[in-house]
């Protein structure tokens, strides 16, 4: 029986950079997921007929938020919905199957790398057929329709089993339970060289994967051990848990602190890898040497046609404005279109469906290819073990390569997280105001070249976003950047990245490297004072 009950709009359900993200425990309140999926539906102009593709990354609330909008899908009309077993999927695999189904849509239930549990995150995203996150016209008509509802419909039907693979009837809707990882995996397979993975590791090459207790465990299993013959050691925290076993699942290094104590220690592995909790983002690093995701990025577009899904070469290469310049070397050096989008993977979408770009790019651990619409943790994971099976190289290796042919890009993010929102918006905005007077004055040990307000034309629909973070030059070279974050749950999370060239030296510590930029920040900002900070709280 379908279900009509009155509601009435609730505050702040605005998609961020990413879906709309809040405390578990707000998502629990009465009608707030309800109020939000009913203004997805209607901002995309309803789901009578269409088939979705639905799936978590398993943590706390993912199952009841699951049949909450399977009923919701069935109660609304929808034809079918592809949802994965026991309601999981890897944001990638979500991208992919919207794809190969065909499908007119998809909702992945994550709140990314932010922790989960009961006092954690959650989140929901809706993606187009694309398979990619929705554009902002999309989560503007999704918001909008948040403010204006006043009532959503719902199946009042028992809870469904979904621990079987096979398709089971919701009213007139079909769901059909997949496995999550098989198309996945088949995708992989295609993309890279399986044969010269497995005999890297027939020849002893060792490796650690932290799945982080997030969703990509049960995928690196797959992928990793059964189909290419790693030892079953070698990935760790493999079981995917509601709360991540109390950790916060971002694999940078600050995060993934256990992998990267095994990967600096005595006989470390030769490449760690790690993925965060909803499987997009990744982490590489050797036997004693990380790789920042700026960096990797480059090193990935300098040798993708290693691996045979990209054999013929790049179209053009994105990164997000924040992401450093390493890329541009590469993409200069190579004759490649190099594009600059704000922060966020949405606005890659356009860059990817037109063919202009192949591979994209962000400083946050993100990196994926024209093969879904969503940046891809193991298939970066991937695309090195096929860079080092070619290579017969170690990372430390591959790195000294890359920068003796490109130059060194230094590079570093410095996060003040949850400071006081009002503080953070009027340091913005007060360096906003001074952004046109700003060339050639000093701030610390530099001098400004330009300042600007990064916007952006989207050059496939012409779409312009404005206020997408204040970027400075400085004589030299060097560059800061400075923004706000867009994912957050609690209060304001000032970004600051930081970056210097270097032609000649590459053994240099990065903060010693960018001591002068650090100081140029600190001088045009004061961030210190106006944000009450002694230092920040994650550095990058
Ligand atoms: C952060 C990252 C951004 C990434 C997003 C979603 O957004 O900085 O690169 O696309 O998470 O994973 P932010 O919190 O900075 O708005
Ligand atoms: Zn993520």
């Amino acid at each position: 029986m379908i279900q009509t009950i009155p509601t009435t709009p609730i505050d702040g359900q605005k998609p961020g950079t990413s879906g709309l993200r809040k405390k578990t425990a707000i998502f629990r309140q009465k009608h707030y997921l309800e109020n939000f999926v009913q203004s997805i539906w209607d901002g995309i102009g309803g789901v009578a007929g269409k088939v979705l593709v639905l799936g978590g990354d398993g943590r706390a609330f993912n199952r009841e938020a699951v049949q909450t909008i399977l009923k919701m899908a069935a109660a609304s009309g929808a034809a079918k919905v592809i949802v994965g077993q026991d309601g999981l999927l890897s944001t990638p695999a979500a991208s992919n199957l919207i794809r190969i189904r065909q499908a007119d849509g998809g909702v992945i239930l994550s709140a990314s790398h932010n922790p989960g549990g009961d006092d954690g995150d959650f989140g929901v995203k809706f993606n187009t057929a694309n398979g990619g996150p929705a554009p902002e016209g999309v989560t503007n008509a999704i918001f909008d329709a948040s403010t204006r509802i006043t009532e959503f419909h719902i199946m009042d039907a028992p809870d469904l089993d979904l621990g079987t693979v096979g398709d089971v009837q919701l009213g007139q809707m079909v769901v059909e339970v997949v496995d999550p990882v098989a198309d996945y995996a088949a995708l992989m397979e295609k993309l890279f060289d399986f044969t010269a993975i497995r005999a890297l590791f027939n020849s002893g090459f060792t490796l650690r994967f932290d799945a982080m207790h997030a969703i990509t465990g049960p995928y690196a299993r797959e992928i990793l051990v059964n189909r290419l013959g790693a030892p079953a050691e070698s990935v760790m925290n493999a079981v995917p848990l509601p709360d991540f076993g109390g950790g916060h699942p971002d694999p940078n290094p600050v995060w993934a602190h256990e992998l990267m104590g095994i990967m600096m220690g005595e006989n470390a592995p030769d490449f760690g890898a790690a993925s965060d909790g909803d499987g997009d983002r990744n982490m590489i690093v050797g036997r004693g040497a990380y790789v920042t995701p700026s960096d990797s990025l480059a090193v990935i577009a300098a040798n993708a046609h290693l691996a045979p899904g990209y054999a013929q070469g790049l179209a053009g290469v994105a990164r997000s404005m924040p992401t450093s310049a390493a890329l541009d070397r590469v993409a200069e050096a190579r004759g490649l279109p190099c594009y600059a989008t704000p922060t966020g993977w949405k606005f890659f979408g356009n860059l990817l469906d037109a063919g202009r770009a192949t591979l994209c790019g962000e400083e946050s651990a993100g990196t994926g290819s024209d093969h879904v619409r969503e940046k891809d943790g193991l298939w970066a994971v991937l695309m090195w073990l096929n860079i080092l099976a070619a290579k017969r190289q170690s990372v430390a290796e591959v790195m000294a390569a890359h920068w003796a042919e490109f130059g060194r890009n230094y590079y570093s993010r410095h996060d003040y997280e949850g400071v006081d929102a009002a503080a953070a918006e009027t340091l913005m905005d007060d360096l906003r105001a001074r952004l046109d007077k700003l060339a050639g004055e000093a701030a610390g040990p530099l001098t400004v070249t330009t300042a600007e307000d990064f916007s952006y034309t989207d050059p496939v629909d012409g779409s312009v976003t404005t206020r997408q973070g204040l970027q400075i030059m400085f004589d030299g070279g060097a560059r800061l950047v400075l923004r706000l974050s867009g994912t957050g749950t609690e209060g304001a999370t000032l970004r600051v990245y930081m970056e210097s060239f270097s032609g000649e030296r590459f053994d240099q510590d990065p903060q010693a490297a960018l001591a002068d930029v650090i100081a140029a920040a600190e001088a045009l900002a004061g961030i210190k004072a106006r944000l009450g900070r002694d230092a920040p709280d994650v550095v990058t």
